[in-house]
């Protein structure tokens, strides 16, 4: 089975904490951690935009594993907020990333995003022996954000990771290393009203000139969002312990998509996850999107919470929607 080897992040400087958005919307520290656990966020400088966040965390990626970028063979970025519709932000990373002729593109599953891209990087590798695919999930939500609207903008935050994939053992002993074991992906385009960027593509019409309003904004209807994410993400960890014939016991960690601590809380308790194997650090980054499970990987990682020979389960839910669960025995 192809494996992990090497993951890097990278967090914008810039923290923007609960106090703040007081001051922009009739909201409070006490709403937002109550209802959310989370604290603070990271917001991108004014200069910086998604592939430079992806460019940041490709390089600590490679150097976590002691490979140079001229190993790369294939580039998967995932985002739901890339540099722009044209052109595609891959390219404009191996750009800056110095290097030509791979295959790159990006990839949109909303926060499912990492855990599509790892699959079809997981299927590359399978079929290539050689390839090397870096496959980066890299958001600046808070760009995607009607600050007037206190329901969505004290929910999410910038920031990225990467890691590489390969059929081949790491270079650097030191670095990260997991084999993917198996990955589950269920969607469900019923609920696709339910968060939504409704302008900026085909289907709403506009010309020059034309204001930008909220609709070129995230939209999302929390409540039900709540409910769905929870039953996904429960569903979809079941269903591969399931087919692994495996149970709770066999997993050292359980890390879901960072979207709200009480939705984390949740999909513990429906799994009777103990509370040392559910990992949380929503109350840092908030809501990255798909960058969400990969900056929840690298903070575990340094909590040293995930041994080696241990067993980690991923589980994510975005909007489409789509959700996830991905095991990877840590090696
Ligand atoms: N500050 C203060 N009050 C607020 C705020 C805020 N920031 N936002 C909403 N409220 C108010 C509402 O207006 C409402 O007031 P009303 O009763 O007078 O109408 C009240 O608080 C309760 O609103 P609810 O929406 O019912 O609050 P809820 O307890 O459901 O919490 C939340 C809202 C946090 C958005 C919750 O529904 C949630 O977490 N949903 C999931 C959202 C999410 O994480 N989505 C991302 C997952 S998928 C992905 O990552 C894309």
């Amino acid at each position: 089975m192809p494996y992990i080897n090497g993951l890097g992040v990278y967090a914008p400087e810039k923290i923007i904490d609960n106090a703040y958005l007081e001051k922009l919307v009739e909201t409070s520290d006490e709403w937002i951690t109550s209802r959310t656990g989370i604290k603070r966020r990271r917001m991108a400088a004014d200069d910086e935009i998604t592939s430079d966040l992806a460019c940041k965390a490709s390089l600590a990626a490679l150097k976590d594993c002691g490979r140079s970028v001229n190993d790369i063979t294939h580039v998967f970025v995932s985002s739901a907020s890339p540099d722009a519709l044209c052109p595609v932000t891959a390219c404009v990373l191996i750009r800056k990333l110095g290097i030509k002729g791979v295959m790159a593109f990006d990839c949109n599953a909303a926060c499912s995003g990492f855990i599509n891209a790892l699959q079809l990087a997981n299927y590359t590798a399978m079929a290539d022996p050689n390839a090397v695919i870096l496959v980066v999930a890299a958001e600046i939500m808070t760009r995607k954000l009607d600050w007037t609207d206190r329901t969505t903008c004290v929910l999410f935050g910038d920031g990225a990771g990467a890691v590489i994939v390969s059929r081949n053992l790491p270079q650097n002993p030191q670095g990260f290393c997991a084999e993917i074991d198996d990955i589950l992906i269920d969607t469900d385009g019923e609920f696709s009203e339910l968060i939504s960027i409704h302008a900026g593509g085909s289907r709403q019409r506009y010309s020059v000139g034309d204001p930008v309003d909220r609709n070129y904004f995230i939209s999302m209807n929390g409540r039900e969002v709540f409910k769905q994410a929870v039953r996904s993400m429960v569903e979809a960890a079941r269903s591969i312990l399931e087919r692994n014939r495996l149970s709770l016991e066999d997993i050292s960690l359980v890390i879901p998509h960072q979207a709200n601590d009480r939705i984390i809380q949740a999909v513990g308790d429906r799994l009777d996850v103990p509370v040392d194997k559910l990992f949380s650090n929503v109350s840092e980054y908030g809501n990255t999107s798909s960058a969400s499970v990969t900056l929840a990987l690298h903070d575990a990682r340094n909590a040293d919470l995930m041994p080696k020979g241990g067993r980690v389960l991923l589980t994510t839910f975005g909007g489409g929607f789509i959700w996830t669960a991905a095991l990877l025995n840590i090696l």
